[in-house]
């Protein structure tokens, strides 16, 4: 086993803190570099906590000096598409130049493995379904832009400075710890299976469905709904093969299985036996019908193999972090 030390920024949010649990659980030592801006001092649980913002390079470079990683796992962005179209600059400032201050403080400190979390929204309208890597990358919001911009900068600092990195482009993270230690907790949230579980147990008066006329068979949107354990492990993968060797790359993260948000409703009403209240609206602007991941490649390179693909699992694993919740 290893002990070697890994640098997760983010690790206090959502998927950074299931990952530092498969990183300890590998062997690894995360140490989580978090402002605390969104995720939570609870959910840091294995390994040493360092308060400090991605764009402050002094503290960056005293916490790379004092812990040596071998390696940085690169979680800390913000992820409100809707508030990056009202206000971009907070997004372009955060996501894309914080990631440069990581990078150079990387560079700096003689950092050269990076694994960074990326998204499907940098694709956009997606030209064919199930989308793979080679797709056209057409962002149609900032959020989706700013993160593209980190993986153009990897593609050029790779070679330039000898570092090389793994984009994981995830798609909908969803579920939570199955040994019921840390979950998902946004605020605000916005993601679907936490926001049907509050109108399910009442915290919230109802779900509002945005659309029911898509091209899909329930005329509701469809996306690809991917385990925050299996997220955390192809994490642990994708390092692996990194420290081994392994070649610069970009890996679709999905199960390649999509839902409609009618069934997504429909798992949570067989997961928790409660009716939920539906309230039906017209489409938002920039939704995709379908977005379904072609996650050949990680499954092939990584030797990824997903545990929670099954919706019910995903959703019987947040509807018991989510009972836990005082609210
Ligand atoms: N949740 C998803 O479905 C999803 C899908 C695709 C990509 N992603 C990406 O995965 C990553 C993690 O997402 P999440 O859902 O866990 O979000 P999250 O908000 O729970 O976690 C992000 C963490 O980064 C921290 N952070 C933000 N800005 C920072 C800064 N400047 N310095 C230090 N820490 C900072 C926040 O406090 C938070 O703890 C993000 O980069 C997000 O863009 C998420």
């Amino acid at each position: 086993m290893s002990s070697d030390v890994v640098l997760v920024t983010g690790g206090a949010g959502y998927i950074g803190s299931h990952t530092c649990k498969a990183l300890a659980r590998a062997g690894y030592t995360p140490v989580v570099y978090d402002n605390l801006d969104y995720g939570h001092e609870w959910a840091v649980k294995w390994g040493p906590f360092e308060r400090g913002d991605i764009q402050d390079r002094a503290r960056l470079d005293e916490v790379i000096a004092r812990h040596k990683p071998v390696a940085v796992l690169h979680f800390a962005a913000y992820a409100y598409v809707g508030e990056s179209v009202t206000d971009p600059a907070k997004y372009y400032r955060n996501n894309t130049v914080g990631s440069l201050s990581l990078l150079e403080a990387m560079r700096a400190g003689g950092v050269r493995d990076i694994v960074f979390s990326s998204t499907c929204a940098t694709y956009g309208m997606p030209d064919a379904l199930p989308i793979s890597e080679s797709q056209q990358q057409r962002p149609i919001n900032p959020y989706g832009a700013s993160k593209l911009m980190v993986e153009r900068m990897l593609v050029d600092f790779a070679p330039a400075y000898g570092m090389r990195f793994s984009a994981l482009r995830y798609f909908n993270a969803a579920g939570a710890d199955p040994d019921g230690e840390i979950g998902e907790d946004h605020n605000p949230e916005t993601h679907l299976i936490p926001l049907v579980l509050d109108a399910a147990s009442g915290r919230r008066e109802n779900i509002t469905v945005f659309g029911t006329d898509y091209d899909t068979p329930d005329g509701t949107c469809i996306r690809d709904y991917i385990h925050v354990a299996d997220l955390a492990q192809a994490h642990v993968l994708a390092l692996k093969t990194l420290r081994e060797g392994g070649a610069s790359d970009f890996y679709n993260l999905g199960n390649g299985q999509g839902f409609s948000v009618r069934e997504v409703i429909a798992a949570v009403e067989r997961a928790t036996g409660l009716k939920v209240p539906v309230k039906e609206s017209g489409r938002r602007e920039g939704d995709p019908a379908a977005l379904v991941a072609d996650a050949r490649k990680a499954r092939d390179t990584l030797g990824w193999r997903p545990q929670h693909a099954d919706i019910d699992d995903i959703v019987r694993t947040a509807w018991a972090w989510h009972q836990k919740q005082p609210r």
